[in-house]
């Protein structure tokens, strides 16, 4: 029988309902009020247990990571004094900062002068209100505006489409839902056998549709959820400024690699994004929320800007955050990406981004030495697909095999991996963020998920 060595608990492995009973007490609220030590013991006792450990090499399989020590920092001092910036009257250092910052970064990552960010809530807010500004262009193409008209103006709503890949994050269609575009107006562009954008098939499409459907927005994907991938960003900006299409490129988890020399080629042409989403909470160990919006023209954000009598008035020439985007309430996020990047220094970020990309790159030539593992493509990032066949494994129970291996390795509690679908393929999917993970961890787990395989192949063949 695969025998899971003893390893530190990747949490409690406890049943939703066990989990249930023991944070019960935590919620009583009509209870007395306890001593913050008292608190802590409840906490200890009843929710620690309980909660995802991060910070051990057994945990490969989301972007979640425990906090970069300068960012911790960052935070803690935000908590301390303004953890709120929208503008000069709520905090005028933090809302010096937040644009200085934005600067900074649009410098760092290679944009124009003319470039600007600002920070969001998360990746998915971010993708949204870059689709919201791609579709505001669109209705200056038609000659209204869309903060006035709203999706009236358009003579035939139901005409309006987003093209992005077939592996492009579900936020999207939360942003062409929540616009009112519906998923109806959400094209999905085929991949190649890297699961990049088939910049063919891009082009098929746009010709295609001329003249039936209203593309206001292409997106690109820096980093896809599911493997990885990095669409090829230059040919697919090309084609957008010849058609005049607003390019998105949705690097919520994957943008900031292109810091590490050896990968920038994967990014060419980000500089020509009309807008580009970053989450610094990813693979950066920066706290949540922590999403950053690039666009490359700074007076588009003026699109989303709205005036208030109490709240940031018009004529205000001091500096003003909260023009940028929708929240009045806006977390001090820029503080502890500050204090990260401070305190780490470029060259020590590099080589935290690089960790997790070189042991990914290690795994991938190791697996493929392997008998018995199929790598399902060359990942570009720190994301890795497999799939596990036994010599002689019934092609039409491999995706089952996946799910058996996923589900086996999950409950037991010891370690996490993913899976996903790649065109017709349950694949394994091992995630690194963590600077501190190695290929041996990686290897462990492939060799682990490599024995239950095994153990469900001679169980089928002795039934
Ligand atoms: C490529 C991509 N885009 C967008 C998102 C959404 O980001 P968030 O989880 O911060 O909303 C994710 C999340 O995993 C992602 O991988």
């Amino acid at each position: 029988m695969a025998k899971e060595q003893k390893k530190t608990p990747i949490f409690s492995g406890a049943s939703p309902e066990q989990v249930a009973e023991d944070l019960r007490p935590l919620v009583e609220f009509e209870e007395e009020g306890l001593s913050l030590a008292a608190l802590h013991q409840l906490l200890e006792k009843k929710l620690f247990p309980h909660l995802m450990n991060y910070d051990i090499p057994t945990f490969q399989s989301m972007f979640n990571a425990i906090p970069e020590e300068g960012a911790k920092f960052g935070a803690v001092i935000a908590l301390q004094h303004n953890q709120g910036v929208t503008n000069w009257q709520v905090s005028p250092g933090g809302a010096m900062l937040e644009e200085l910052c934005g600067k900074a970064l649009c410098r760092l990552f290679g944009f124009a002068r003319e470039a600007d960010a600002t920070f969001m809530y998360c990746g998915t807010y971010a993708n949204q209100n870059a689709l919201y500004l791609a579709l505001h262009r669109q209705a200056e193409i038609e000659g209204f505006d869309l903060n006035q008209r709203g999706l009236q103006g358009f003579k035939d709503p139901s005409r309006l489409a987003v093209l992005t890949s077939e592996d492009a994050h579900l936020s999207l269609r939360h942003a062409v839902r929540t616009l009112g575009v519906g998923e109806q107006g959400l094209i999905p562009l085929k991949v190649d056998e890297n699961r990049r954008i088939d910049v063919d098939n891009l082009r098929e499409k746009l010709d295609e549709l001329n003249g039936k459907r209203d593309i206001f927005c292409v997106v690109a994907t820096a980093g896809t959820t599911s493997s990885g991938s990095v669409d090829p960003i230059m040919p697919i900006a090309k084609i957008c400024q010849e058609s005049d299409t607003w390019l998105h490129v949705d690097g919520a988890y994957g943008f900031a690699y292109c810091l590490v020399p050896e990968r920038e080629h994967l990014y060419q042409g980000r500089e020509l994004a009309d807008s580009v989403s970053w989450d610094p909470h990813k693979q950066l160990g920066i706290p949540i929320p922590n999403s950053v919006l690039f666009l490359r023209r700074q007076e588009d954000f003026g699109r989303m800007t709205i005036f208030g009598d109490y709240f940031n008035p018009e004529g205000d020439p001091k500096p003003n955050p909260g023009l940028k985007s929708p929240p009045t309430t806006r977390p001090f996020s820029a503080l502890s990406l500050v204090t990260s990047l401070r305190y780490q220094g470029l060259i020590k970020l590099v080589e935290r981004l690089r960790a997790p990309l070189a042991a990914i790159k290690e795994t991938a030539g190791r697996i493929e030495e392997e008998q018995g593992v199929e790598l399902s493509l060359t990942p570009d990032t720190g994301i890795l697909c497999f799939r596990i066949i036994p010599e002689g494994f019934p092609k039409d129970k491999r995706n089952e095999l996946q799910e058996y291996v996923y589900d086996r390795i999950m409950n037991e509690g010891r370690r996490t991996i993913s899976k996903t679908i790649l065109g017709q393929d349950t694949v394994l999917r091992l995630v690194a963020i963590s600077p501190s993970l190695t290929a041996d961890d990686l290897m462990e787990t492939v060799g682990y998920a490599r024995s239950v395989a095994k153990e469900y192949s001679s169980s089928m063949r002795t039934k």
